[in-house]
């Protein structure tokens, strides 16, 4: 049965109804007034209850969907991105913070690097350009990492370009090009000098209590035989080991190859040509050292002793979301862990595979962060984004767009609390409840993406720097209307209408 309705059929409104009747006038003329909008929905009907009506109706674009949980997550999620877009001061203007109270741990302004590529790519789908262009500016101009140092891991080099892919601003990304070399070259330090890898510690990646950890936090640096051991160091098992990471290396995989495209924008070949060479290079030793054959899957390597940590983690879904890997033996091993023996369960995907000895579905510490196994919007955002690109490119027979849309449902159904929706840091994979949600911490937690999921992944609107837009829906075929009005796209605004019958807009 033919699930993704064709993009043929899809009905394009580009401002064609010009009835303002619906929204209350403006006090101040937004950022993009010069543009035509459309007011096919009411606006107000959706954002009514939330705090400052007039900032969604200005900044947001407006859907419609048939799934409730999927569009009231979205309008909650529009209340996550304004609690934390914070006007620092002129000469830096917008950011964006992880946490809504302030952290010992976060950078310059309250940014966190290891949450701005989220950021990034989540508000490009916002109609104010600067609230994007800004953040990425507070890195590419050395504000946050050249002064306080590299700490976490990111792909903001990445997120940058495809920021640009949805401005449709080619000018402002050549510009960038030499605050992005920049900071890409800050993470030298991190190259190991004999297997030329990145290496992290597990929580300097953001995913401290991950499974090198419990390989090399036992007795005499071996595995952790039982968890109440005076032979087991905890220290070892909560940083874990110095490790090269598929999601790392294939961040700068991806960030390297994304600064050749922008020297090729700015017209500089031979910059182009080295920096494809730099990421071919280090992809191959990536493939050499990091790729298990056996299990068909990526893997972590201890630094030092290059220990396979063998076993499957769902960082190894990270490499596909970023273009690296995407050989069809790839797709078949990450295919092997797409069930519910493995990393699918309710509120889910697991962190860690269900059938590691490692894994735990109950958080047993008072420790916020466990990554062997709880449920994290940060991870969950980024593997939508492989089952999205497996399943509209017929890649696959099991990352199907029906299991996208469970998926992407499951991700939807994860973001509530009490019946009402809500984002904190994890969530238990197996039961109805934040594991990680402390007061005055943890609220509406921003460190993953979800409008790129709705817009990128189910909508299928595939940003592309070229001058045109490409539509690849998964959406589930018994949707019979939904609507996205007021995308900015390439610097207008864009409404997508699907209506089968006719008769619902
Ligand atoms: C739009 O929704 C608002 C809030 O729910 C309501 O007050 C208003 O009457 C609606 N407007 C129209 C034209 O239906
Ligand atoms: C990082 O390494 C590259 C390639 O070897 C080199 O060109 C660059 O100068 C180095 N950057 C820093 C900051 O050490
Ligand atoms: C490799 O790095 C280590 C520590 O960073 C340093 O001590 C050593 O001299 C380096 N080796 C080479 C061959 O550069
Ligand atoms: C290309 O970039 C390199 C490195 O920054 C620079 O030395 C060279 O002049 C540039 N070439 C062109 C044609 O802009
Ligand atoms: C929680 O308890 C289980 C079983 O005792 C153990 O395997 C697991 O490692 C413990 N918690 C953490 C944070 O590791
Ligand atoms: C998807 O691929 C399968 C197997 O290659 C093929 O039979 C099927 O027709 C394809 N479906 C679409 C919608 O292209
Ligand atoms: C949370 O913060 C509020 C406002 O500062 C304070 O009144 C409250 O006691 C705090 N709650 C806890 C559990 O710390
Ligand atoms: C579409 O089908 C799914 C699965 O059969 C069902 O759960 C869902 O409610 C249906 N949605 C609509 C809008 O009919």
């Amino acid at each position: 049965m033919e699930s993704l309705i064709s993009w043929i059929t899809v009905l394009f409104v580009f401002a064609l109804r010009l009835c303002a009747a619906q929204d209350p006038p403006q006090p101040f003329p937004p950022v993009d007034s010069y543009l035509s909008t459309t007011n096919i929905l009411n606006h107000s009907s959706y954002v009514d209850s939330l705090d400052e009506p007039q900032w969604y109706l200005d900044n947001i674009p407006f859907v419609d969907f048939p799934d409730s949980a999927i569009q009231d997550v979205y309008y909650y999620r529009a209340s996550v991105i304004k609690r934390h877009l914070k006007f620092a001061h002129e000469g830096h203007g917008w950011s964006f913070t992880e946490f809504i109270h302030p952290v010992a741990w976060a950078s310059k302004l309250q940014t966190i690097p290891d949450s701005a590529p989220h950021h990034m790519v989540e508000c490009r789908w916002l109609r104010n350009p600067n609230f994007v262009k800004d953040l990425i500016q507070l890195y590419t101009r050395a504000g946050v990492e050249a002064i306080s140092g590299i700490s976490y891991t990111h792909y903001n080099h990445r997120a940058i370009y495809e920021a640009a892919q949805a401005l449709g601003d080619t000018t402002f990304l050549t510009s960038q090009l030499y605050g992005m070399i920049d900071s890409y070259n800050l993470w030298n330090a991190t190259i190991d000098n004999t297997t030329h890898l990145y290496h992290r510690t597990p929580l300097s990646d953001a995913q401290e209590f991950s499974l090198p950890g419990y390989v090399t936090g036992g007795p005499n640096g071996g595995p952790v035989q039982y968890w109440e051991s005076f032979d087991n160091d905890y220290n070892t098992i909560w940083l874990g080991p110095e490790t090269y990471r598929p999601n790392f290396n294939s961040y700068m995989v991806a960030g390297a190859r994304a600064i050749a495209t922008v020297a090729q924008l700015a017209g500089n070949t031979s910059l182009a040509q080295e920096w494809n060479q730099y990421g071919d290079g280090l992809y191959s030793r990536m493939l050499d050292m990091l790729y298990d054959n056996d299990l068909q899957f990526w893997i972590d390597v201890v630094e030092g002793t290059n220990l396979p940590v063998v076993g499957r983690e769902l960082i190894g879904y990270f490499p596909y979301r970023f273009d690296v890997g995407t050989g069809t033996n790839m797709i078949r091993g990450l295919e092997a862990g797409l069930n519910e023996h493995e990393f699918i369960t309710q509120y889910g995907p697991t962190t860690l595979e269900q059938t590691n000895p490692y894994y735990t579905a109950l958080k047993n510490v008072t420790y916020c962060c466990i990554w062997q196994g709880q449920s994290w919007p940060f991870s969950t955002s980024v593997y939508l984004g492989t089952l999205a690109r497996l399943a509209r490119n017929n890649l696959s027979s099991i990352a199907t767009p029906q299991l996208f849309y469970q998926a992407m449902e499951t991700y939807a159904l994860t973001n509530y609390k009490d019946n009402i929706p809500y984002t904190a840091e994890s969530h238990y994979p197996t039961i109805n409840e934040w594991s990680g949600d402390t007061t005055n911490h943890s609220e509406h937690y921003f460190h993953s993406t979800y409008f790129d999921n709705v817009f990128t992944n189910l909508i299928g609107i595939i940003p592309t720097l070229d001058n045109r837009i490409e539509l690849r829906p998964l959406v589930p075929s018994n949707w019979s209307y939904f609507a996205v009005e007021n995308l900015p796209y390439h610097g207008s605004l864009i409404s997508l209408l699907w209506d089968s019958t006719g008769t619902h807009y």
